[in-house]
């Protein structure tokens, strides 16, 4: 993975970002001091494997309840990169919707299902409603038996490891000092790709190589990244984009996206990140990006090897001959280059290049995000990992609830 900086805007420019860097240095030590983001456990890898091998031999669907930091690692390499697995995995316990609890019912019928429940401390709502719904569900599939289609994942002393060992059903750790988002190398993450095929080791190793890049203080692009979004952030700029011309990707940026938004938009402050799609966005908020008010920069995540297929040839005149002899990616090139030339007229751009999409790649991917991101929240001057107000809104509506009670 490589990071450039693109600025024809005269805004920030490589001197600059240098002497940031510099002033920041002294940040390093702290994000350096966070071991707990790539806990070395052998043993829980291996379990996550072994528990993995066995569901995958027997289901046809896992079903994953969880919300925010307690699915969204998971997701983005499966929803990027799943789709030749033999287990189909669905993300429920987002909302509180009878629609969608009924229509995902009606799709377990006949089929060999599991569930993973997965929650910090099993105090959540979300999660908590259907995993309700889904044991009685289990129940009624699989009578006795029901116990050994559960997987908990759970903090230890949580009432989710109190459910589990009452009922029998298998545990898993989430590790009491990682918050929830921060969880991608832990069970939570874990062990569903497990389950999907995924080589989960692959994924450690990407992460373990990144950790030594950014414990060097010299050409080092999560202190370059958070040095410049601080600086953008104090300039006005009060947007950032992860932009991609791959919409594989769009789970990942909804992982991102949370990763930044939670850990950093408290105490009044933070840039606010959003995401553009493209090319499809470019005919929507492409416009404001190139014309509208000047509130937002952008990080563009390029995938320089993506899948490709040839351009079909055809006897039919339709006005696009150009594109005879050409493939699929040498026109979303194209589209890239002319998206970064116009967009670095305007404001300054990054880019992250990655060789291809897969596991190793997505372990540098979020190594690298949730080390910059801490960085980033330290010179900010707020704390990465807690969520006052998200905390806020889950209080209150089980409060809401109770008093109707
Ligand atoms: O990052 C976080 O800590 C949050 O987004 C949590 O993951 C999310 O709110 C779900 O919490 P829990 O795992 O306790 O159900």
């Amino acid at each position: 993975m490589t990071l450039t900086l693109h600025d024809n805007s005269g805004l920030l420019g490589e001197e600059k970002l240098d002497d940031l860097c510099r002033k920041n240095l002294e940040y390093l030590d702290f994000g350096n001091a966070l071991d707990w983001l790539l806990p070395e456990d052998s043993e829980m890898i291996e379990d996550c494997e072994w528990l993995g091998t066995i569901v995958r031999q027997n289901a046809d669907v896992l079903v994953v309840i969880g919300v925010g930091g307690s699915n969204r690692a998971a997701r983005a390499v499966y929803e990027c990169l799943g789709r030749k697995s033999r287990v189909q995995i669905e993300w429920v316990g987002l909302n509180y919707s009878a629609k969608e609890m009924n229509a995902l019912l009606e799709r377990l019928k006949y089929k060999e299902v599991y569930v993973n429940v997965i929650a910090k401390n099993f105090k959540t709502l979300e999660p908590g409603l259907w995993f309700r719904t889904l044991r009685n569900w289990l129940r009624e599939e699989y009578g006795e038996e029901y116990y050994s289609h559960i997987i908990c994942t759970g903090t230890p002393g949580s009432d989710l490891q109190k459910l589990s060992e009452d009922n029998d059903y298998y545990f898993l750790e989430f590790p009491a000092d990682v918050c929830g988002r921060y969880s991608t190398f832990t069970p939570v993450a874990l062990f569903p790709l497990a389950v999907a095929g995924f080589n989960i080791r692959e994924m450690i190793d990407g992460a373990k190589v990144m950790r030594m890049v950014l414990q060097k203080p010299g050409n080092n692009p999560a202190l370059m990244l958070a040095s410049a979004r601080n600086y953008l952030y104090e300039n006005g700029y009060k947007l950032e984009m992860l932009s991609f011309f791959d919409p594989s990707l769009e789970h990942f940026s909804k992982w991102w996206v949370q990763m930044f938004a939670e850990s950093e938009g408290k105490c009044g402050l933070g840039l606010f990140p959003v995401v553009g799609s493209f090319t499809e966005d470019l005919h929507s908020i492409g416009q404001y990006i190139q014309q509208g008010e000047p509130i937002l920069y952008e990080i563009f995540l390029n995938v320089l090897n993506p899948e490709d297929r040839q351009i079909d040839l055809t006897d039919i005149p339709d006005g696009f001959e150009y594109l005879d002899g050409k493939s699929f990616n040498d026109v979303n090139k194209a589209a890239f280059k002319a998206t970064l030339a116009t967009h670095s007229e305007r404001f300054p751009c990054f880019r992250i290049d990655v060789v291809s999409l897969d596991e190793y790649v997505f372990g540098e991917l979020f190594y690298f995000f949730m080390f910059t991101c801490c960085l980033s929240a330290k010179i900010l001057g707020v704390n990465p990992f807690d969520q006052p107000g998200v905390e806020g809104y889950k209080e209150k509506t089980i409060a809401s609830l109770k008093a109707n009670i």
